[in-house]
């Protein structure tokens, strides 16, 4: 996304009202992902109208997949069976998308053409040896730029089933590695280090290939089918975040988020986060740093280092921005500590990522003045529309241009 976007978030008075987030990410990216290679037409509804998915869709039409958009939120996918893909010879663009970009490696290693996947300046600053590791112990063929950085260029070719005990807790290299398991011979297994979001365990079993899973385990083997099915998608509760910290923080809410249920609760209290579910509230931490800094006391998170390698150095971007609020936030190398009190107004810049320019959106509803938010033009990513349903729900936001 090219044009730039700040914003000014004002003290708010009670957020008051019902709204509606937009359709959650991962299982839109996974439901088009299935739906592309399953037999027969499957229908979306509550699809995320958002730039990353609208990547990992286009990437689906290059390769021969017709989607139909009968309506906003609406897909229907006419899925061409598991060998059904057709080469291009045109890059293959996940544009910030980190997801497309680690679960379509996984996807397109057991095709029978090559294919190159290419990123934006951010996603081709991200990690990729985590995924292309376990992939070529299953016979894959994936070159990178040095240190594992995107472009990636696969080559398609047989793959054999493997059980991999990832070294990291992240859902994309379970996915990765299970995608690349439809297509390999015998069976494919991962373990994690701690649970993480199990939405392709789910969602392909609702496509109906068979899978064995758990937390933190996941089983299943390669050459069965993927039937076509109806997929609804929930909101999106990292979406739905920025709202629930807000109308904690800021007195008097009261507010109904559709499937959220919210009662008001502040003030709020500091806490040791346990590492073990660090993995899965992943995506909340930006605005979880904001609730803990307006806490009461003292937050600590620790073996949350996964945050340095998103959109952005989250853990870093974050300080930085909520320092100059006049937050106490030390970093740590897989973490912070936050001791809670006020935040004053300020100029805080959100580095282009997504969920950094939300969170101190949220932050400018409880600052004691008004807050400057660089760099914004992201959010389409995860929340298109993030601002007219901020402004339905009480925030005090303007487009700066
Ligand atoms: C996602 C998994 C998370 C999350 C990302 C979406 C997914 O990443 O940060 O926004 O859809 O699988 P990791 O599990 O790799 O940490």
């Amino acid at each position: 996304m090219s044009a730039t976007l700040d914003w000014i978030g004002s003290p708010a008075d009670a957020l008051r009202g019902d709204i509606t987030v937009p359709g959650d990410k991962s299982v839109s990216h996974r439901a088009i992902m299935l739906a592309a290679i399953a037999e027969g037409a499957s229908r979306i509804n509550g699809f995320l109208e958002g730039a990353d998915t609208a990547t990992t869709a286009a990437i689906f039409q290059q390769l021969g997949v017709r989607i139909e958009v009968p309506a906003t939120g609406e897909r229907i996918v006419h899925g061409v069976g598991l060998h059904g893909l057709q080469a291009s010879h045109g890059e293959l663009d996940c544009g910030n998308a980190g997801t497309a970009m680690r679960l379509l490696t996984g996807l397109f290693a057991g095709q029978h053409f090559d294919c190159a996947l290419v990123g934006d300046a951010s996603l081709s600053r991200r990690p990729m040896r985590r995924v292309i590791e376990p992939l070529a112990q299953m016979g894959a063929r994936i070159e990178a730029n040095a240190g594992g950085l995107p472009p990636l260029r696969i080559q398609g070719g047989p793959l054999r089933g493997i059980e991999y005990k990832s070294p990291i807790a992240s859902a994309q290299v379970k996915s990765a590695v299970l995608l690349a398991g439809l297509y390999a011979q015998g069976e494919t297994q991962v373990y994690e280090p701690q649970p993480t979001r199990d939405y392709t365990e789910r969602m392909l079993a609702a496509f109906g290939w068979p899978i064995e899973f758990e937390p933190g385990r996941a089983k299943l083997r390669g050459g069965h089918r993927l039937q076509a099915t109806e997929v609804i998608v929930p909101t999106d509760f990292s979406s739905a975040a920025f709202f629930i910290v807000a109308a904690a923080l800021v007195p008097g809410s009261k507010l109904r988020l559709r499937g959220v249920g919210l009662n008001p609760h502040a003030p709020l209290h500091g806490i040791e986060v346990p590492v073990g579910v660090v993995a899965d509230m992943i995506d909340e931490f930006p605005i979880f740093f904001v609730a803990a800094a307006a806490a009461e006391g003292t937050t600590t998170i620790r073996g949350a280092q996964e945050l340095r390698v998103k959109e952005s150095d989250r853990i870093a971007v974050m300080a930085s921005g909520l320092r100059t609020l006049g937050a106490h936030m030390k970093e740590t190398p897989g973490g912070a500590v936050i001791e809670g009190g006020a935040l004053r107004g300020g100029e805080v810049d959100a580095q282009g990522d997504h969920r950094c320019a939300m969170a101190f959106a949220v932050a400018g509803a409880i600052a004691r003045g008004p807050l400057r938010v660089r760099d914004c033009a992201n959010v389409a990513t995860s929340f298109p529309g993030f601002e007219h349903t901020a402004r339905t729900a009480g925030l005090r936001l303007e487009d700066a241009g």
